[in-house]
């Protein structure tokens, strides 16, 4: 039910202001203002961005996307309705001028994009989820969490895969499979803990925890908890990772660098041993296993498994020129939705829609530098994701968490899990 019309999603005044993200780095928050509502957005922030994103800010960063804000934004958008998405994002992109936003930056895109769809459902008293999907939008996502990791998420002699995580096969609520989550977060550190060693309870960027360890070990502990978890809580967990390759490889020698286990893998290799660690692992889930150029690599491990997510992130970028060029090989059977890769919420849903068409599995995703925004929360929802990754702890982390606790409180009976392919 909604109790407005459309005179009350009228924008009235647009703002922005510096505040700081979970790495204590400058991001910028954009507050909406209708007649009858008001919306508020933050953008996060990479720090394993792929070549292919849009530009984040304008040359000058947080300040400089303030001006355009200010000056050239909100002139053009005051008057404008909150609740026309399309038409929003179209005159963002005008305005720009650009290809890939690097006049007003895309998480300045981003945070008017996503502030102005959060005053439109503010204005008629909806979640943002109904108000993008409508009212039959009732499916949960099952919570990818990070668990362990190194790369560029953490320091010393962390894991060279940037992130160990775990994802619940089968559930009956979101809420079921958060907690089995938070069990293997908590296993793996006191599993960490037991072993000894220079483990001092250290976490990376996203909260996954980040020991002195090799690759092969790190796999053995989330093999063990998550094990642990399936029986003791009745929730099947599988492993899943997020190699990050293009942050390994080489382009120069054309191979893929494991300096914390000192062994280089060329193509032909890196392909067999990410084939080997899905079959020793049971792996359920493997993001960037190749550098973000690599298709082919892709299509061909993407041939060779059953039951296993190869998902791109680096790889495409939630571009849909990209992703259309994936589809057309066959590289991977998953993509990374991150809104601000590409500037506008009508751009990641378009990717979004190509994904599903291609039976493609989209997956909403956080970045390494947060703020306690939840809107991912909401576009998992109102995007169909079947899987959201958005970390485990902490605050930043559980606040995506949380937000889809309260989202499938406020369905009820409505509420069910979406299914995956595996
Ligand atoms: P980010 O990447 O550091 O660029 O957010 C995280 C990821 O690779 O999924
Ligand atoms: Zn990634």
């Amino acid at each position: 039910m909604r109790y407005g019309n459309a005179l009350s999603t009228v924008i009235e005044d647009i703002t922005a202001r510096k505040i700081f993200n979970s790495r204590g780095e400058e991001t910028l928050e954009v507050d909406v203002t209708t007649t009858a509502g008001f919306g508020r957005a933050a953008a996060p922030s990479g720090a394993s961005r792929g070549k292919a994103e849009v530009v984040p800010y304008p040359e000058d960063g947080v300040s400089q996307a303030i001006r355009k804000v200010e000056e050239l934004i909100a002139p053009e958008l005051i008057g404008v309705n909150a609740e026309e998405q399309e038409q929003i994002d179209f005159l963002l992109h005008e305005i720009d001028g650009t290809k890939d936003f690097r006049n007003i930056g895309g998480n300045t895109a981003y945070s008017v994009s996503l502030a102005t769809a959060d005053a439109a459902s503010s204005s008629y008293g909806i979640p943002l989820f109904q108000q993008l999907a409508g009212y039959l939008a009732s499916e949960l996502p099952y919570p990818l969490g990070n668990v362990l990791g190194g790369g560029s998420h953490a320091h010393g002699k962390t894991p060279d895969i940037q992130e160990f995580l775990v994802l619940p096969l089968k559930a009956t609520s979101f809420s079921e499979a958060a907690k089995a989550n938070v069990l293997v977060h908590r296993k793996v550190g006191s599993l960490l803990k037991k072993s000894g060693g220079a483990f001092t309870g250290g976490r990376g960027d996203e909260g996954a925890w980040a020991p002195s360890m090799k690759n092969e070990d790190a796999f053995e502990i989330m093999v063990k908890a998550c094990e642990e978890v399936s029986e003791g809580f009745g929730v099947k967990c599988g492993v899943g990772v997020d190699m990050a390759a293009s942050t390994l490889w080489n382009s120069k020698e054309k191979c893929y660098v494991y300096a914390r286990d000192g062994i280089e893998r060329n193509v032909g290799e890196q392909v067999d041993f990410v084939l080997r660690l899905i079959k020793d692992y049971n792996l359920v889930y493997v993001e960037d296993p190749f550098h973000e150029e690599d298709f082919e690599s892709f299509s061909e491990l993407t041939k060779r498994v059953k039951k296993c997510l190869i998902c791109g992130d680096d790889l495409f970028v939630t571009n849909k020129q990209l992703l259309a060029q994936g589809v057309r090989v066959g590289a991977a059977n998953a993509v990374i939705i991150k809104t601000n890769q590409v500037g506008t919420l009508s751009d990641s849903w378009e990717a979004t829609r190509i994904a599903r068409k291609a039976q493609y599995v989209p997956v909403m995703s956080h970045r390494s530098g947060e703020t306690t925004d939840v809107h991912i929360a909401h576009l998992a929802v109102a995007f169909q994701c079947p899987v959201i990754k958005a970390g485990v702890i902490p605050g930043d982390r559980a606040a995506k968490i949380n937000e889809l606790i309260r989202v499938e409180e406020a369905l009820g009976d409505r509420a069910k899990m979406s299914v995956l392919p595996l």
